[in-house]
């Protein structure tokens, strides 16, 4: 049995946080930022309008893009940093709950920026072992509700939004995922971490006070290692399945910083053309930022059926993943 990416959804907020917006909260400027970054709007969550809540609508545009019903899927995982609540319940439970899917396992992973690739991982190992047959996979965040709007550094970078896929069994080859590499180091774990609320820093009114409930990150150091990472990854993962770059027609990076993906896609020799952009519009939605590119793709027509994807992405942990497959959607 074989595992193939079988649907893509996604939902992203209404409202927009543009340069002009930020410039008003902190000390910066809209030429800054896109220089730096790339990143010229991204949209944010209404108050009342939780990572699940995100993650539901993505869902169920998957599902149904898949032709299945929902009593078909028979694994839920959500892959957040952003989870509605800390510590339980899992926000794979209350999405399912939302999608009216009942008695499905369903969990949580937390690998940063790379959680939708680890998460494919999983599908793709649940599938192949024959023990479920279609696993929806979710990245999604509500980034905004730990970002710091007073801190220049962080707040222009990040905004909100949600992607699913469903990850079907196929015993046809030819559709099915290729490959996937992922992995970490935690000797990087202080570059990028949201230091409270959790058993070292429970939550105090000390804790609120010195803001260790806002993500922090060394930006710059993360930058370097997030373009030698992403490059030598990608180099593995085509070596190792003896494809040329010049072949992947869809090259879907982790949309953290324009600057990172035009140097990973300059040292492999991608055209723009290849590589999917999304930066510009959404910021770094972290572990929602590959689905949200891959549904932007499929919506505008730009993803066939049979076509490859090369999914490569960075982030806390520090986690790294890729994955090489055909789109088996229709
Ligand atoms: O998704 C997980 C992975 N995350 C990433 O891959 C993010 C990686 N990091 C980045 O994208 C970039 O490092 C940043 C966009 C965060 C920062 O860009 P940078 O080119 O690395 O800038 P820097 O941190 O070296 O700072 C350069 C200057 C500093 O001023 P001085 O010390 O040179 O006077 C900063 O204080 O830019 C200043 N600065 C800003 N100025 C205006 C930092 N943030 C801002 C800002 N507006 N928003």
């Amino acid at each position: 049995m074989y595992a193939k990416f079988h649907s893509i959804g996604a939902y992203v907020p209404s409202k927009v946080l543009s340069n002009a917006d930020l410039e008003k909260m902190v000390d910066t400027s809209d030429e800054w930022i896109i220089k730096r970054t790339g990143i010229k709007e991204r949209r944010i969550a209404a108050e009342n309008e939780y990572t699940s809540d995100m993650a539901a609508k993505a869902s169920e545009l998957a599902i149904q893009r898949a032709g299945l019903a929902k009593e078909e899927i028979d694994l839920v995982v959500c892959a957040t940093v952003t989870p509605d609540y800390f510590n339980m319940p899992a926000t794979a439970c209350i999405i399912s709950d939302k999608l009216g899917i009942r008695n499905v396992q369903a969990f949580d992973i937390s690998a940063a920026c790379s959680g939708f690739v680890y998460a494919l991982s999983v599908a793709k190992a649940f599938i192949e072992s024959g023990m479920k047959k279609h696993v929806l996979i979710i990245g999604a965040e509500k980034f905004s509700s730990i970002v710091d709007y007073t801190d220049r550094t962080t707040c222009i970078l990040f905004g909100d939004g949600a992607g699913a896929a469903v990850i079907s069994a196929t015993e046809d080859k030819s559709e099915a995922i290729i490959d996937i590499h992922a992995s970490a180091d935690g000797s990087y774990a202080d570059f990028l971490v949201t230091p409270a609320p959790g058993a070292v820093h429970p939550a105090s009114e000390q804790v609120l006070a010195q803001g260790l409930n806002f993500v922090q990150m060394k930006g710059n150091e993360t930058f370097k290692l997030a373009v030698k990472t992403l490059t030598q990854d990608v180099k593995n993962i085509l070596a190792h399945n003896n494809i040329d770059s010049k072949d992947i027609p869809h090259f879907v990076p982790h949309q953290a910083n324009y600057r990172i993906i035009k140097a990973v896609g300059d040292a492999l020799k991608m055209s723009d053309e290849q590589v999917v952009l999304t930066v510009h519009k959404y910021g770094n939605t972290s572990a929602a930022s590959i689905p949200m590119a891959i549904n932007d793709i499929y919506e505008s027509g730009r993803l066939k059926k049979g076509e490859l994807m090369l999914l490569d992405t960075f982030g806390g942990g520090l986690t790294w993943a890729s994955g090489l497959m055909p789109f088996a959607g229709e």
